[in-house]
């Protein structure tokens, strides 16, 4: 229940699916938590229900790829009281289809880039001078296993989502002596609004590439991140944490 007790966390992309669910859990852990999106019912729909529970949590309206945005969003939850322990960078930019190679878009490119791998940039540099100030901090980037495994026609989607890799390394490493920790943790197929449903090939196709022989849900990266976001976590930096069902470990 107070695993998070009295911390502050900021969560992007929060109003759906992943995000959604880390701020649900980090809340119902003692967290004070910024439910952040550009969705305003869903993400105001968040922060109701987290209050609703008993929790704290208040929406605002930030497009990660947006510098102002990013400041008015890390001005309020930093206004709570001085302190923002925890950073989750959960936006992605995530299209109805992507494409490979010879198929893909510049505005396919510049998407993923500006929100996945800027947004998560824009918001760590707002939020690690609290972090610094504190000498304490946790970072959780959600990555995916795309980083880490060849799949079909999803060249800048990967791309961007492997370079977020070498970015929470290179933070980890700057920031290390800060007592600022900073991991990717890389979910697998998970039950979200951009997942396949039950009765299509790709569905079938993602349970059989996992070990356990299933999807996963997002309560299932929600736990993953706490633990990351924790006290728990005090001596683990710079490390990748798939939350697959086994797929990259075959
Ligand atoms: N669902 C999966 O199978 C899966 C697998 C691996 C990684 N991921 C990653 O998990 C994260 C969450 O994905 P999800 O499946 O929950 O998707 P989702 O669509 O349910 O949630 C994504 C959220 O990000 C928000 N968002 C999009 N652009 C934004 C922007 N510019 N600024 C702020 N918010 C923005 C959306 O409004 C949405 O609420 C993404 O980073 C995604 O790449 C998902």
């Amino acid at each position: 229940m107070d695993r998070l007790k009295d911390k502050v966390a900021v969560v992007t992309g929060a109003a759906n699916g992943i995000g959604k669910a880390i701020s649900e859990l980090f809340a119902e852990e003692g967290a004070w938590v910024l439910v952040s999106d550009i969705e305003d019912e869903p993400g105001n729909a968040t922060a109701r229900i987290i209050r609703e529970k008993g929790g704290t949590a208040e929406y605002c309206h930030a497009d990660v790829s947006i510098p102002g945005d990013v400041a008015h969003a890390v001005g309020i939850a930093a206004a709570r009281n001085g302190r923002i322990d925890i950073l989750c960078n959960n936006a992605a930019y995530l299209a109805p289809d992507f494409h490979d190679i010879l198929e893909s878009t510049e505005d396919e490119w510049t998407r993923c880039i500006n929100v996945a791998l800027l947004g998560t940039h824009y918001f760590t540099k707002a939020t690690l001078p609290y972090m610094i100030r504190q000498k304490k901090g946790s970072i959780v980037n959600v990555v995916s296993i795309q980083a880490l495994a060849g799949m079909m026609t999803s060249v800048a989607y990967t791309a961007t989502k492997a370079a977020l890799l070498g970015y929470t390394l290179s933070a980890a490493y700057d920031y290390g002596s800060h007592n600022v920790r900073v991991n990717a943790l890389c979910p697998g197929p998970i039950q979200t609004r951009i997942a396949p449903q039950a009765d299509e090939p790709h569905y079938k196709w993602q349970c059989d590439n996992t070990v356990l022989g299933r999807v996963g849900y997002p309560r299932e990266v929600a736990y993953a991140a706490l633990f990351l976001a924790s006290d728990e976590a005090s001596y683990v930096t710079g490390v990748t944490f798939p939350v697959d069902g086994g797929w990259t470990s075959k």
